[in-house]
């Protein structure tokens, strides 16, 4: 699907999509649509649509116009009309995802070329604080994003599903402003990088494992000048990462670690890096403390962190085609393992030493997660003495007790950029929110036989999990963790049922510090 602009008087659409609040007129809601569709106020449908949230109408005029379609999409009452009443980032969320369910309908109606009435957007939008250029970004993001799907693996051809193939921003104008041209061009770079995370996420494990993820990492790489080194088993022990060797020990499997390093144009010379870290687990069965069988499968998805940076230097890449550049290098880790139980698998009870030189005792296999953060954050503190950590991760089932589905826990050791990241979650509908590092939490993680264990108690779980990985760089360490355990998979609006991609804007973000004032 592309996208496009289409100029006053030059519109051809299969059919138009535009907006309206609740019982307002056809003047009001479409008065640019009538223009390139003069029979929208007089066609008989209209009559009865009332513009309620979940409604939708499709009108048709004469078949032989350049517009013959219209669907007008409601969005319920405007209770921004009440002046004690300020817009939250989220009311634009139901707009978008309004849009994106409207998007799908068009599609299953078998229509190739939708067409969108920028003014009624805009009209919208700018009710809701958004510019013109921002509600753009939104809808074109939406829409690559409610289209995606995976058919790698199904039988029937991709191409006899119906298929949109491009989206027009109708506009008033008789020029398209390159501001809204870099908006519409972001989304896209956004996009890539999302549907880049999607993929791997949702492929299979027999598909996915630690080689080809990395074989994956090597592609974008070269697509965009990016260097990346991957380390094998062999290489990930003479590193002294022996907690990431022991998780991926039980596997056919062997475990891989990629390291990205992009060096923008012009990246400030006197800047330490920011290093991205996410976890690789190609799929968790748990191993010797194996998992029930219940929704075991979905832990091919143990990779969606990795998954996350990967797609983020996808976007980065995409960025710099279009001249935008962060102004550090940007450092990506990738540590991958599958985590298997069998006869050479690790074992509840056993020690290891990791990279740090702290040794763990393993007191449950599918704990494995933190065991190979805590390696990849030494390594990355070691190799590049980065100013800011970040890492992200499926860590821990705890962190959707305590924030229910689609939401992340965010933990920081400097709390404004924890508040940072969670209000950009609310902008970028990557819905994101602190959680506390409480050291008097650590005497949970102590072990009689090693350093510490791998698991403390069941309350806090998402708690005690940061609060080792903690452990495993310097005191003063600037570092961000992402608990992304129940935001990796959904079934809404933009994400037909399956991985999300979660991660990658907030990533991107990161990667331009905009969290420094
Ligand atoms: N990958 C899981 C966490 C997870 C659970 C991700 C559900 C997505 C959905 C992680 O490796 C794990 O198994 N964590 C354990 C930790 C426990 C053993 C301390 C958990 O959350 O139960
Ligand atoms: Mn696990
Ligand atoms: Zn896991």
């Amino acid at each position: 699907m592309e996208i496009f602009f289409q100029v006053q008087s030059k519109w051809k659409v299969d059919i138009n999509l535009a907006f309206a609040w609740e019982d307002e007129g056809v003047d009001d809601a479409c008065h640019f649509s009538q223009h390139c569709a003069p029979w929208l106020a007089i066609s008989p449908a209209w009559r009865d649509f009332k513009g309620k949230k979940s409604e939708r109408v499709v009108l048709y005029g004469p078949p032989a116009m350049e517009i013959s379609r219209a669907m007008v999409i409601g969005l319920g009452k405007n209770k921004f009309l009440i002046p004690s009443k300020t817009p939250q980032y989220n009311d634009f969320l139901e707009v978008r995802n309004a849009f994106a369910k409207a998007l799908c309908a068009c599609r299953d109606m078998g229509l190739e070329h939708v067409g969108i009435d920028i003014v009624s957007l805009t009209r919208v939008a700018s009710t809701l604080g958004y510019t013109k250029e921002e509600a753009a970004r939104e809808i074109s993001l939406a829409a690559h994003l409610c289209l995606y799907s995976y058919t790698k693996f199904k039988q029937k051809p991709e191409k006899e599903a119906p298929h949109i193939r491009k989206i027009s921003f109708l506009l008033d104008d008789s020029f398209c402003s390159d501001e809204l041209k870099d908006a519409v061009r972001y989304a896209e770079a956004e996009a890539c990088g999302i549907c880049l995370a999607r993929n791997l996420a949702n492929a299979p494990g027999n598909e996915l494992t630690p080689q080809t993820f990395a074989d994956e990492a090597e592609k974008v790489a070269s697509d965009h000048s990016i260097k990346c080194t991957v380390l094998n088993a062999e290489q990930i022990k003479s590193e002294n990462m022996n907690a990431l060797f022991a998780v991926g020990q039980g596997s056919a499997c062997e475990s891989r670690f990629v390291v990205l390093e992009y060096t923008p144009k012009n990246a400030k010379a006197d800047t330490r890096p920011i290093a991205l870290v996410g976890k690789g687990v190609t799929f968790d069965s748990g191993g010797i403390s194996l998992k029930p069988g219940a929704s075991m499968h979905e832990m091919k998805g143990d990779m969606s962190g990795a998954a996350a940076v990967l797609g983020t230097f996808e976007t980065l890449g995409q960025l710099a085609k279009l001249g935008i550049f962060p102004s550090r290098k940007i450092v990506g880790i990738i540590p991958l393992a599958e985590n298997m139980p069998d006869g050479k698998a690790i074992k509840p009870g056993d020690i290891v030493f990791s990279k740090k030189g702290k040794s763990i005792e393993i007191i449950n296999t599918d704990a494995e997660g933190r065991l190979l953060l805590a390696d990849a954050l030494a390594y990355a503190e070691e190799k590049f003495n980065p100013e800011y950590i970040l890492d992200i991760a499926t860590l821990t089932g705890a962190c959707a007790v305590a924030l229910g589905n689609n939401a992340a826990g965010v933990f920081a050791t400097d709390n404004s950029i924890a508040q940072h990241i969670q209000n950009m979650g609310d902008k970028f509908f990557e819905r994101a929110w602190q959680l506390p590092l409480w050291n008097h939490l650590l005497p949970g993680l102590k072990s009689n036989v090693a350093d510490l264990m791998n698991c403390g108690p069941r309350e806090g779980g998402a708690l005690t999990a940061a609060i080792f990985l903690k452990q495993f760089m310097d005191e003063d360490r600037n570092w961000v963790h992402i608990d992304m355990a129940a935001a990796d998979n959904a079934d809404d609006a933009i994400t037909p049922k399956g991985a999300t991609g979660y991660g990658v804007r907030l990533l991107t973000d990161f990667a331009f510090d905009s969290f420094i004032k």
